[in-house]
């Protein structure tokens, strides 16, 4: 990988702990709450594996898994769409891609994932892999929404399905939805805090 872009992601890394074991004062809403490093390289690597074109993340928060993904994806000259919420968390995150040098592969999307969902569907565009991570609450509902825009091949990731606890059992729950779907193949992967992995495959 090359310097630059590791050094943005280590620095990352390091803010993330800082802010994880409560060293550093920041409000509670504008932590990072990013995906583990390995879930980095897992992303990292689907997105190399399917040549992909066209990722959308829903929950951008600073950009670490924005970057991982971007790092991939500009091999083939593709395109990120994310979306996020938190006017702090995008200015932070323009900064770490023009740090990273990824920006010019990256979309922000400003504002509520529910309803820039409904605006990407009615432009029928199609992704060769979502990342879904952003409140847990709404997983479901995203999913719902985002797989007609997903083609046969592609892959949706979910994050939190193991990680922090208080989610587990509803994501069981959306995971055995998951596996009701025959045109779906669905894994729990202990990866991060725990990524549930989901291939359309009809
Ligand atoms: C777990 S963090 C995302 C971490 C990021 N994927 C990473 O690994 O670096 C979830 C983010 O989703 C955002 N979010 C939560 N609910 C949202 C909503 N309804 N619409 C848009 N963004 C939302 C939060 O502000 C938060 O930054």
């Amino acid at each position: 990988m090359n310097k630059i872009i590791s050094n943005v992601l280590n620095e990352l890394e390091i803010q993330s702990n800082l802010e994880k074991n409560r060293m550093v004062d920041i409000n509670p809403e504008d932590r990072m709450l990013a995906i583990t490093k390995e879930t980095g390289e897992l992303l990292n690597m689907i997105l190399r594996l399917k040549n992909a074109k066209n990722m959308l993340e829903i929950g951008m928060s600073v950009g670490y898994s924005t970057i991982w993904c971007a790092e991939a994806i500009l091999e083939n000259s593709g395109k990120i769409t994310t979306i996020e919420r938190n006017r702090n968390k995008i200015e932070r995150a323009r900064k770490n891609f023009q740090k990273a040098n990824v920006g010019k592969a990256i979309d922000i999307k400003e504002g509520n994932a529910m309803e820039i969902l409904k605006n990407i569907r009615n432009k029928k565009e199609n992704f060769d892999l979502v990342l879904i991570d952003a409140d847990k609450e709404n997983t479901k509902k995203y999913f719902d929404l985002i797989l007609p825009m997903v083609p046969v091949g592609g892959v949706i990731i979910t994050d939190n399905m193991l990680y922090p606890e208080k989610y587990r059992e509803d994501m069981k729950k959306f995971s055995d939805y998951i596996k009701k779907n025959d045109s779906l193949r669905t894994i729990t992967s202990p990866i991060g805090f725990g990524e549930e992995i989901t291939i359309k495959i009809r």
